[in-house]
């Protein structure tokens, strides 16, 4: 048992790491451990794409602490949020140790000039709610962690695929997986799909929208994210809608990375019909369990994920607090 937590030995982290970060958070939810080679791969596109700080204290060859700060390249004269990540293990919690972990990751936010610190927490982890709010965090807006039983649902959400599927054929939408699409511009025409898409998602922080070639990198190198999983809509030549799942490699639950639809085509069941797709598809595929994570302010893809069947596991907060 290593001292008092506020003696935590920090150090830089390296790719490597990620397992260790990985088996910390694990504990905290075993029944859904993150997929090492997939936080190794965030690590790697924060350091491409944002500015990030990873600091990790280890014991008995554990991690036992880790924080990290990021920010997004900011542009304009945008507020300048910045996010700090925190893992701080059971058997040497205390408020000074988590209190610490925070200054470590405001304190490079400031010196990053950072204007508001974001941290999100689940909002069953009371101990590290309670905490970030005696720190003057404060919440901002609420997500919803849920989970679909494709055991449980097999027969229903089958069937509900056929209706859907017939229900596209009347419409003249063709659903198909990424890697069946032949079409020289497929990469791009889904791009500008999930960037206009991707503007209408409810969020205090702002996005900042990728490049195409940033956009592909992230995408399509992400190792949890298969063409052959990811499902789109097309009408005639246009891609007009898309959802896709992603797949653990080494371990943990599949999650929808994201759904949307273009606004020219919304209520018209094509984002429904596209969930059902991946759905049947994970069915077929043996998964059991699938999670997904919205914002709270978002009514229809909440109406969609209720119908499927989805049961809440957690709301997950996010918290602000103003850096002086
Ligand atoms: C969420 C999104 C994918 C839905 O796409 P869509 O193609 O319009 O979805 P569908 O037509 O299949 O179904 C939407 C359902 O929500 C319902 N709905 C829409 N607005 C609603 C509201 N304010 N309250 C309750 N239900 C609502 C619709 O009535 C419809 O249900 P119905 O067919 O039973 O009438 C689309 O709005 C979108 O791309 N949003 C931006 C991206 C996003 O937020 N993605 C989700 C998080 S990753």
């Amino acid at each position: 048992m290593p001292g008092a937590a506020y003696q935590l030995q920090l150090r830089p982290t390296t790719l490597d790491d990620a397992a260790m970060v990985a088996d910390l958070e694990a504990l905290r939810d075993p029944l859904a451990p993150p997929d090492p080679e997939l936080l190794r791969h965030w690590w790697r596109m924060a350091d491409a794409l944002e500015k990030a700080m990873r600091r990790i204290a280890v014991h008995d060859g554990a991690a036992i602490a880790y924080v990290s700060a990021s920010h997004k390249l900011w542009n304009g004269d945008q507020t300048r949020y910045g996010t700090v990540r925190l893992g701080l293990r059971g058997d040497v919690w205390t408020d000074a140790g988590f209190a610490h972990l925070v200054e470590v990751g405001e304190s490079w936010l400031r010196q990053e000039s950072a204007q508001v610190a974001v941290a999100r927490m689940r909002g069953d982890f009371g101990r590290d709610l309670a905490a970030l709010q005696k720190l003057g965090y404060r919440e901002n807006r609420r997500m919803r962690l849920s989970e679909l039983d494709l055991v449980a649902g097999r027969e229903r959400i089958l069937d509900a695929r056929e209706q859907s599927r017939r229900r596209m054929r009347r419409q003249g939408v063709e659903m198909r997986v990424l890697s069946d699409v032949d079409d020289p511009e497929k990469y791009r025409k889904l791009y500008e799909l999930i960037i206009e898409s991707e503007r209408d998602i409810p969020t205090t922080v702002p996005w900042r929208e990728l490049s195409f070639a940033e956009w592909k990198e992230f995408w399509l190198s992400t190792p949890t994210i298969r063409e052959d999983k990811f499902w789109i809509a097309r009408e005639g030549e246009r891609v007009v809608g898309t959802s896709v799942l992603d797949t653990p490699i080494e371990r943990g639950l599949p999650s929808t990375a994201f759904t949307g639809t273009s606004r020219a085509v919304r209520g018209r069941g094509i984002a429904r019909a596209l969930k059902y797709e991946s759905m049947g598809q994970a069915i077929e595929d043996g998964h059991t369990r699938v999670r997904t994570n919205n914002d709270a302010d978002n009514p229809p893809i909440l109406a969609i994920n209720e119908e499927m069947g989805y049961r809440p596991v957690a709301p997950l907060i996010e918290l602000h607090r103003k850096l002086e």
